[in-house]
């Protein structure tokens, strides 16, 4: 059983929604999950979790959404360990921006990535172009996903 952090990047709920869908079936496979709240993403102690899922959508120009930037700032400048860690990324997207196409969940991975965290399995990009169900989408995922840890 592992115990699970998902962090949410959010301007308008979708992956909000994601997340909750977690939350609500991931424990029937055995797993403890905890969605951090949206405001709490920037103080999050990453030294305390072993396994983190990151959940985010793009928002501006390829920006991450405004609840996330703290976060993204203390992983760029604080020279963080997280060699303890293993993640994964849900990014939420929309084709149509072609070339910031989830570039927040793209960055997001990259960010975790340089502190030494290790990434499981593929990030999923959810594109709100063609999939009206993007609960659905992360959790058919997520059910793959946690059988590596
Ligand atoms: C103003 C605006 C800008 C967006 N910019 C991008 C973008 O650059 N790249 C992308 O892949 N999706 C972009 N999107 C699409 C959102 O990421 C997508 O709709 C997502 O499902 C929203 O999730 P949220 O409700 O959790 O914020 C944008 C959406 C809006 C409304």
């Amino acid at each position: 059983m592992a115990s699970i952090l998902i962090i949410v990047g959010t301007e308008s709920g979708n992956a909000q929604m994601c997340a909750d869908h977690l939350a609500d079936n991931l424990p029937a496979l055995g797993h403890e999950v905890e969605v951090l709240a949206e405001a709490d993403a920037g103080s999050v102690d990453l030294g305390a979790h072993e396994v983190v899922l990151v959940c985010t959508s793009t928002h501006g120009d390829g920006e991450l959404p405004d609840n996330l930037m703290p976060l993204a700032g203390r992983l760029r400048g604080e020279g963080l360990d997280l060699s303890h860690l293993r993640y994964g990324v849900i990014a939420l997207g929309d084709q149509t921006y072609k070339a910031t196409f989830c570039k927040a969940g793209k960055d997001i991975d990259a960010l975790f990535a340089a502190c030494g965290a290790r990434r499981l399995g593929e990030r999923l990009e959810i594109d709100a172009c063609t999939q009206p169900l993007p609960d659905e989408e992360a959790l058919n995922w997520a059910q793959e996903w946690v059988m590596m840890l």
